[in-house]
């Protein structure tokens, strides 16, 4: 056994509390590092991402990950051939937890450079124009395309009982985000007197258009655009609906924070999704810009938008996916 690792096999508890936080006081001490932390505040980036947002060599900057994943500030996601880094979450059970939520704060006020706020946006602007050709390419195919993962028809029964269970009033505003065809909207408009359809794709949205239209149903109104035109619109609603449509935005963390300023306060938001998964194939085949999500990772960006957690709800289908049906509320302030 070498001299070192006699020291660690007798290091006691406290001198090994001390060391690992010498570790993390060490990555810390680092600017590069710190605009890393602040990149990723709400946003989880992939390593060839960040090198254009920095602006430096990947060898560089894999270093610099790597330094910051060993004290655990940031925890890394395989999204297919992609890896992708976010903050680490912090456990309740970390020794230096207050620690780290100082630190995050503080680096939170940073503001961050002109250059950085350009590359983010540009890195959004190409994930979200990548999903939007894929629909606006593919509006023929949709339903054969979607149906690779699943179809509403798997779950449709439940949401119905979870959005019945909420017991809104008939007049309360709902807004469905992504309508596609527009299945779960025809479900909504019988239900509710007034929703909003809003998607950023015309061609879906005249697709949704038509459905409703050949319903007979005359209660829908059509917006085109995202989350970021009905907030900037100043669309309101108590319950915002995302029915398999996260996992195609370009920046969920954003959309939580749009949300919580469409919702009305008691609003509810509803997100239906899958669970994180490895099928790589549906990238190509389906659009999807995300592998699913964490449940963590939406309670998570719901805390940032102050979005309260509420129930959940997980169904499994038969080929392997997992959909999870998850509840947030915006609180009466
Ligand atoms: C997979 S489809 C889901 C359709 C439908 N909700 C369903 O489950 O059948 C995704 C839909 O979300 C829309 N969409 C994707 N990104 C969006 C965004 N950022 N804002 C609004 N709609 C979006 C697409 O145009 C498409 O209509």
């Amino acid at each position: 056994m070498t001299l070192a690792a006699i020291n660690v096999a007798n290091a006691s508890p406290q001198d090994q509390q001390l060391d690992n936080f010498t570790a993390l006081c060490k990555a810390l001490a680092d600017k590069l590092r710190l605009t890393i932390l602040r990149l990723l505040k709400n946003e989880s980036f992939g390593v060839l991402e960040l090198c254009r947002i920095l602006d430096i060599k990947q060898s560089a900057l894999s270093h610099h990950l790597k330094v910051l994943a060993n004290v655990t500030l940031v925890s890394t996601r395989r999204e297919g051939n992609s890896i992708f880094y976010r903050r680490g979450l912090l456990a309740e059970s970390d020794p230096f937890l207050d620690y780290k939520h100082a630190l995050f704060d503080t680096i939170d006020q940073q503001p961050l450079t002109t250059n950085l706020v350009a590359g983010i946006q540009s890195i959004q602007n190409e994930r979200a124009q990548l999903s939007l050709d894929f629909f606006n390419r593919n509006v023929d195919k949709f339903k054969e395309q979607q149906g690779l993962i699943t179809n509403f028809s798997d779950f449709a029964s439940t949401l119905d009982d979870l959005v019945k269970g909420l017991q809104l009033n008939q007049s309360a505003r709902v807004m469905e985000v992504g309508p596609g065809e527009g299945e779960l909207l025809r479900q909504l408009a019988s239900q509710f007197d007034h929703i909003i359809a809003l998607d950023n794709s015309p061609e879906m949205l005249d697709m949704a258009r038509h459905t409703i239209a050949k319903a007979e149903m005359n209660n829908v109104s059509f917006v085109l655009g995202d989350t970021g035109v009905a907030k900037h619109q100043q669309l309101r609603c108590d319950l915002l609906i995302f029915n398999m449509v996260l996992h195609h935005i370009s920046s969920p963390a954003e959309t939580f924070a749009d949300c919580a300023h469409i919702l009305n306060p008691n609003g509810l938001l509803l997100v239906v999704d899958l669970c994180r998964h490895d099928q790589d194939w549906v990238r190509q085949g389906c659009g999807d810009l995300w592998l699913g999500f964490e449940s963590e990772d939406l309670t998570h960006w719901a805390e940032k938008a102050e979005l309260a957690t509420g129930q959940s709800l997980y169904l499994g289908l038969r080929n392997g996916f997992q959909i999870q049906m998850r509840l947030f509320s915006k609180p009466n302030k």
